[in-house]
């Protein structure tokens, strides 16, 4: 039995920086810090609306969801070739790696591709090779996840499956993204239908700018296993306990909700009321290029600016992160030992 309550807060930080952990929400076009936005629009020729690295970061003020997509899908424009998606998910694992992300689930908007007459091959292929060399080179294991643009129709969901389906095997799974507001779940019923007989998983952003409502629907209509963000249930004691019975995990991301004015700081964050509520909440970076950080600034930020968490509170957001991942059972049970002994050996 490890004694988690011994274990003092000035370790913390440290703690939360060597324990494994799976990102289970990561946008990978997120990832695309501005150096290498830049590298890649002068490989591709791509004409950007930033004259420097500094002022495309300086731009990086976001007063709501819309105000961040509107960048974000600018930023996504200079991906073009195979090579480019590999060189930025790349780039993601070298960071995950340093966190200790043992496992990682990237989701990838192809409609933001394929719109700009980018072959679905090149972006898909280009993700699966870096997702190969992160297990050769860091052992790290991963998945890619599918997701759909909420604020296009449900008849391009269908398209981008089509285009996507000879490329079945390197996806575990869909989702459902972009602007929340006024697209619920319902809108997409038939598309996720469609991809529950396929065999793939499913999650979808809700309730992180939308109502509480959108948490409902996408588990009663999407079915989804998983809810990205999910952090509106707090204002529907109901839906916290249909959680919780649920055991439906939530990929909540501290720095996104903050930087989306979503909560006004990190210390006015819901993590430890989802924790205390016996939610299986798991912390993530959602867009760290854009948000100020990766998995373990999130982490570290998060505890410093909440004195209700603790190593219990790690332990707990680790072990539901493995719990909450799309892996087969003997590598989740093998991850889950190598966590009680890292806090075993901090005890
Ligand atoms: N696409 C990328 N980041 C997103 C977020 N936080 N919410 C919805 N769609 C997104
Ligand atoms: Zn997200």
């Amino acid at each position: 039995m490890i004694d988690l309550d011994r274990i003092g807060r000035d370790r913390l930080p440290a703690l939360l920086r060597a324990m494994p952990k799976a990102e289970l929400h990561i946008h990978i076009e997120g990832s695309l810090e501005p150096e290498l936005i830049f590298k890649l629009a002068e490989r591709n020729g791509v004409k950007l609306a930033y004259p420097s690295v500094e002022a495309l970061r300086a731009a990086y003020a976001f007063t709501d969801l819309q105000s961040f997509l509107d960048i974000y899908y600018a930023g996504a424009s200079v991906l073009q070739k195979e090579a480019d998606f590999f060189d930025m998910a790349w780039a993601y694992f070298e960071k995950a790696a340093a966190d200790n992300v043992v496992h990682a689930e990237l989701f990838f908007d192809p409609q933001t591709h394929t719109e700009r007459g980018v072959p679905i091959e090149a972006v898909i292929l280009g993700l699966h090779h870096a997702c190969q060399r992160a297990h050769a080179e860091f052992g790290i294991t991963s998945r890619l996840i599918l997701c759909f643009l909420r604020h296009l129709s449900e008849e391009a969901a269908f398209e981008v499956l089509e285009q996507a389906l000879p490329y079945r095997e390197y996806l575990i799974g869909v989702g459902l993204d972009s602007s929340e507001r006024g697209h619920p779940p319902e809108k997409f019923a038939r598309v996720f239908a469609r991809c529950r007989e396929l065999g793939l998983r499913t999650v979808a952003h809700a309730g992180e700018e939308g109502p509480p409502a959108y948490i409902d629907s996408a588990i009663d209509v999407l079915k989804v296993d998983r809810i990205d963000h999910g952090v509106r249930c707090v204002e529907d004691p109901g839906l916290v306990a249909r959680l919780a019975a649920l055991r439906m995990p939530l990929t909540v991301c501290p720095l996104s909700n903050v930087k989306l004015c979503v909560y006004p700081s990190l210390g006015q964050h819901q993590l430890p009321a989802l924790l205390e509520a016996g939610l299986v909440a798991t912390v993530n970076s959602d867009d760290p290029a854009y948000f100020g950080g990766y998995i373990n600034d999130n982490f570290v930020q998060t505890f410093e600016a909440l004195p209700q968490l603790g190593a219990r509170q790690a332990w707990q957001l680790a072990r539901n992160s493995f719990e909450a991942s799309f892996v087969d059972e003997a590598l989740r049970e093998t991850w889950l030992r190598r966590l009680d002994e890292v806090f075993a050996g901090a005890g």
